[in-house]
This record gives C-alpha cells, sequence and structure tokens, in this order.
C-alpha cells in the first residue's frame, strides 16, 4: 500500500511530540520533513524541541524553523501548560541533526514543489506557517493533498471562552487556511476533550520499558498535572488526534461542517464557527472531527509506543 506522505508542523509541547511519535511509528505514513512554529513557546524554543524529539525517535529528516511570530500579532506562549521549555520533565537527547539553512515555509514549499504526488500538511500549532505558505505559494495548492489539523472546537474554546488555543495565536492565519479549498480534517477540543489518557493508561505505557515510551509516560505525568488541576481525570493528547485522523480514521466520527474563522470579535475572536444549520448555503470546507473511540485511541498510542522497543533507537 502507498503510504500518506506527509509534512509535521507543531509547537512541542508535550502532545505535539506524542503526535509525533505517533507519526513516526506509523507504517501508513511517509514522514518528508518537520517545521517548528511559535506557539507553546517561543520559535527559538519549540524549535529545539523538535530537534530533541526527532532525536528520541530517530527520525532522520530535513527540519526547519518556522515563523517567529503570527502573522499579525505578537505571540501567546502556554508556559502554564507546558513549563518554561516548553517541553519540560524529562531529560532528552541533544539535536542529532541541523536544521536546514532555509525558513520552514520555504522548506514545505520546496517539499510539495519535489513531491511526486500531493502531501498531507499535518499542523499541531498555530496556523501560521501554513497561513504563510499558502499565502506565499498560491500555485503549490494542488500539490496539498489535506491539511489534518489540531485545533478549534465547534462548540466550546480553552484559552477563552470561544477560542482554542491554536487558532487563537494566530487567527489570520487560521483564517487563510480555512478559505483555502484545501480538504481540511479539523480535529479540535470537540474530539481531543474526550481523548483522556488516564494514569492507568500511562502506566501500560511505562511498562513497555523503552527508551521511547518510558519518555513519553514522563511526558504524560508532566501533562497531566497541570490538566488535573483544572478537574481532568486524564490527559488530553490533542495534538494526537490530526495524526490518528490520518492512521485510525475508523475509531473517530467526523461531519463535514463550512467553518469559519473570528478574527475580528469583542470576546469571540479565534473561534471557529460551524454553520450547523446550513443557513449560509456554503458547500462545507471542513471534516470536523466529533468523537472518538478513547480506549482504540489509547491501544493505538500504546502500539506506537511498543514500535520504538522493537526497532533500534
Ligand atoms: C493545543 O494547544 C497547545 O498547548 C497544545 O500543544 C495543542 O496543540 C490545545 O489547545
Ligand atoms: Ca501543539
Amino acid at each position: 500500500m502507498n503510504k500518506i506522505p506527509v509534512i509535521l508542523d507543531g509547537d512541542p509541547g508535550h502532545d505535539d511530540a506524542i503526535a509525533w511519535v505517533l507519526a513516526n511509528a506509523s507504517p501508513l505514513l511517509d514522514i518528508r520533513a518537520c517545521t517548528s512554529v511559535c506557539g507553546n513557546q517561543t520559535i527559538e524554543k519549540t524549535s529545539y524541541n523538535s530537534m530533541r524529539v526527532m532525536a528520541l525517535i530517530g527520525l532522520n529528516v530535513p527540519f526547519a524553523m518556522g515563523r517567529k511570530k503570527p502573522l499579525l500579532r505578537e505571540p501567546i506562549i502556554a508556559p502554564n501548560v507546558h513549563g518554561e521549555t516548553g517541553l519540560d520533565g524529562p531529560a532528552l537527547p541533544e539535536p542529532a541533526i541541523k536544521p536546514e539553512p532555509i525558513d520552514g515555509v520555504e522548506l514545505m514549499a520546496k517539499v510539495l514543489k519535489e513531491s511526486a504526488e500531493p502531501v498531507t500538511l499535518v499542523p499541531t500549532g498555530p496556523l501560521t506557517n501554513i497561513g504563510a505558505l499558502l499565502l506565499l505559494y498560491p500555485e503549490l495548492k494542488p500539490k496539498i493533498a489535506r491539511i489534518s489539523l489540531m485545533g478549534g472546537g465547534i462548540y466550546f474554546g480553552n484559552w477563552t471562552p470561544a477560542a482554542e488555543f491554536n487558532i487563537l495565536v494566530d487567527p489570520e492565519a487560521a483564517n487563510i487556511v480555512f478559505r483555502s479549498g484545501v480538504p481540511i480534517t479539523m480535529s479540535g477540543l470537540d474530539v481531543t476533550e474526550e481523548a483522556l489518557v488516564f494514569p492507568e493508561d500511562f502506566e501500560r505505557i511505562r511498562a513497555l520499558n523503552n527508551p521511547v515510551a518510558t519518555v513519553v509516560a514522563e511526558w504524560l505525568d508532566f501533562f497531566y498535572k497541570f490538566h488535573r488541576g483544572k478537574g481532568y481525570d486524564g490527559a488530553p493528547v490533542h495534538d494526537a488526534l490530526a495524526v490518528t485522523a490520518l492512521v485510525k480514521p475508523e475509531i473517530l466520527t467526523m461531519k463535514d461542517y463550512y467553518v469559519q474563522v473570528e478574527t475580528a470579535g469583542d470576546f469571540t475572536t479565534g473561534m471557529t464557527i460551524a454553520d450547523h444549520f446550513g443557513v449560509l448555503r456554503q458547500q462545507p470546507n471542513a471534516t470536523v472531527v466529533l468523537g472518538i473511540d478513547r480506549q482504540a485511541f489509547v491501544d493505538l498510542l500504546v502500539e506506537a509506543a511498543a514500535y520504538y522497543g522493537k526497532v533500534a533507537g
């Protein structure tokens, strides 16, 4: 079977890192490149974290540092969730690669141009790089097969009552993405808040006792500390859903909607608004993931972590 060519674009971030662990373990994906974005922490920190995660999981593909700031706004960072480094918790190996001497957006464009078949983009941070790519290289749109993103939520937000973090940080970029006409799979809070990984699930991963599984379990320990304080029973591993939508869509429920991004609301900036009743008479622009078989999701993560016990580093 042909693998799905993908570019991973994120702001690691504990859940981004677990998304990359999952992607790299999947026989269904062909990871062509990784890029970082300013989100959970500064671009310097998310870039360093990206390369450390790549070293941990033995992912040896081109990496480039993405945009330093959102398209029009100042950064918002999340040290309260991910720590001062942006990926606090277990010690990680130092980067094994050097970043490409080009911007992340240019690296994406290069990969798209050189690919014989369209490539799927998997953004798990703010959509700054993808927005810039669509603005700067509109001719490459047909080379993008799909954008499988983590962001938004059609019923509620997490950083404001209306907005999810990734969309709130760069709503202008998100607006460009949702208006682009490129097929979108949106794994937002509607599903990620259901995709809780419980402490007993951490122990299944820890018990695998390979170097990657051990780190994943410790990332979950760290990530859960913040969420436990907010009353969660487990850790919502949001970003892993953007990868799950590609490698195990059968465990998800999805529905097509026309989704717009609010860029100028008094209370709703960054909100992703779904036209539930078709009042705008627009064709759907996004497949929105709404539900998940949680146990199957946990099994998928455990299986991915186990993969690293079978391969050398
Ligand atoms: C998103 O925000 C970040 O903190 C996570 O990495 C995830 O991408 C969830 O709202
Ligand atoms: Ca993220």
